[in-house]
C-alpha cells in the first residue's frame, strides 16, 4: 500500500505533466527542432520533487492545486534548463539523464543550448502568466524565481562548483555552492507555493518557515545526490556514476566520509521537518522529506 505522500506525488507529476505538454506545445513547422528539443528534456520523466513542494506549501497555507499549477510548471521549466546546461561538454560533459542520452547528444550542442535558454524564459513567462493569483501575487513569485534561478542563486552555485574542479573548496565556499546550486530552486519551489496560497510577503512567518524547510532539504538532497554518484549504477540512479569523481569535483565526500555526509544530512533533514512540523497538515511534507534522504534515486 502507498503512503498518503506517495499517491500526491504520482497525482501531482500527473498533473504537472498534463499542463506541461500543453504548454510546451510545438506551436509551428518551423520552430519544430527546438520544441522536440525542449520537450525531450521537459517531459522526460523525473521525479517531480520541485512542482510537489510548490503544490504542496501551496495546500499546507490553504491553496489548491489550481492557483499551484502554473508555478509548478514554471519551476520544472527552470530545472530542465538547469539540467540541459549542466550535461553539456563544457559543464559535465555528461551523456545519460534519466536514462537517457542528454539532450545535446541527441540534438547538438547549438540546439541543446537554446532549448535550455528557451525552457528557462518558458518558465519565467508561465510564472508571470498565472492566471489565478493576482498580479501582485505574480509579480512577486516571478521575480523571487529569477532571484534564486540567476547570479545569486542556481547559477552562481554553477559558477562554484565548476571553479572547484580540481581546486580546493573549503568547507563554507562547499555548502554555499550545495546551497545555491541545488537549494536555491528548492527554496523557490515552496517560496512559489506559498505565493500560489496568497501570500505576499518573504516576511511572513509562514514564507520563512517554508524557506528554512527547503534550504535544509536541498542542502541534504544534494549531498545525497553526491553519496549516489559514488555508490549506486547507471540503471538505477538514470545518470552515469562517478561523473564527480571524473571530472574531480570538489563534493561532500572530498570532505568527509560516505557515513559521516549521510548523517550529516540526516541532521539537515531533522532541522527540516522541526521548521514545518506545527503546522497543521504538514504530515505529507515531513514524510516527504524523509524520503528524499533514503531514495535511491
Ligand atoms: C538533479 O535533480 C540535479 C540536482 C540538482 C542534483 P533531480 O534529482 O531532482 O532530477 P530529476 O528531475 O528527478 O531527474
Ligand atoms: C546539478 O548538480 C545542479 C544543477 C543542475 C543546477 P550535479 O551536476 O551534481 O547534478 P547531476 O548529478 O548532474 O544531476
Ligand atoms: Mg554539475
Ligand atoms: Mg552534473
Ligand atoms: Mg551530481
Amino acid at each position: 500500500m502507498k503512503n498518503e505522500w506517495q499517491i500526491r506525488m504520482k497525482n501531482n507529476a500527473a498533473f504537472v505533466e498534463t499542463q506541461l505538454e500543453r504548454y510546451l506545445e510545438t506551436p509551428d513547422e518551423d520552430l519544430s527542432v527546438l520544441y522536440e528539443s525542449m520537450r525531450y528534456s521537459a517531459l522526460s520523466g523525473g521525479k517531480r520533487i520541485r512542482p510537489f513542494l510548490v503544490i504542496e506549501f501551496c495546500r499546507l497555507f490553504g491553496g489548491t492545486e489550481k492557483e499551484a499549477l502554473p508555478f509548478a510548471c514554471a519551476i520544472e521549466c527552470v530545472h530542465a534548463s538547469s539540467l540541459i546546461h549542466d550535461d553539456m561538454p563544457c559543464m559535465d560533459d555528461d551523456d545519460l539523464r534519466r536514462g537517457k542520452p542528454t539532450n545535446h547528444v541527441v540534438f547538438g550542442e547549438d540546439i541543446a543550448l537554446l532549448a535550455g535558454d528557451a525552457l528557462i524564459t518558458k518558465g519565467y513567462e508561465l510564472a508571470a502568466r498565472n492566471p489565478f493569483v493576482s498580479p501582485e501575487i505574480g509579480l512577486g513569485a516571478t521575480a523571487m524565481l529569477l532571484k534564486h534561478a540567476g547570479g545569486l542563486g542556481m547559477m552562481g552555485g554553477q559558477q562554484i562548483d565548476l571553479l572547484g574542479e580540481k581546486n580546493p573548496v573549503d568547507f563554507p565556499l562547499l555548502l554555499k555552492m550545495h546551497l545555491k546550486k541545488t537549494g536555491a530552486l528548492i527554496i523557490a519551489s515552496a517560496l512559489l507555493g506559498c505565493y500560489a496560497a496568497g501570500i505576499a510577503s518573504e516576511d511572513d512567518a509562514r514564507m520563512k518557515d517554508a524557506a528554512l524547510y527547503a534550504e535544509n532539504i536541498g542542502l541534504a538532497f544534494q549531498v545525497i545526490d553526491d553519496i549516489l554518484d559514488a555508490t549506486s549504477d547507471d540503471v538505477t540512479l538514470g545518470k552515469r556514476v562517478h561523473a564527480d569523481e571524473r571530472m574531480q569535483k570538489t563534493t561532500f565526500l572530498s570532505e568527509m566520509s560516505i557515513e559521516e555526509a549521510f548523517a550529516y544530512a540526516k541532521q539537515k533533514t531533522d532541522t527540516a521537518v522541526k521548521a514545518i512540523g506545527k503546522y497543521e497538515n504538514s504530515e505529507i511534507l515531513v514524510d516527504f522529506a524523509k524520503y528524499l534522504l533514503e531514495r535511491k534515486k
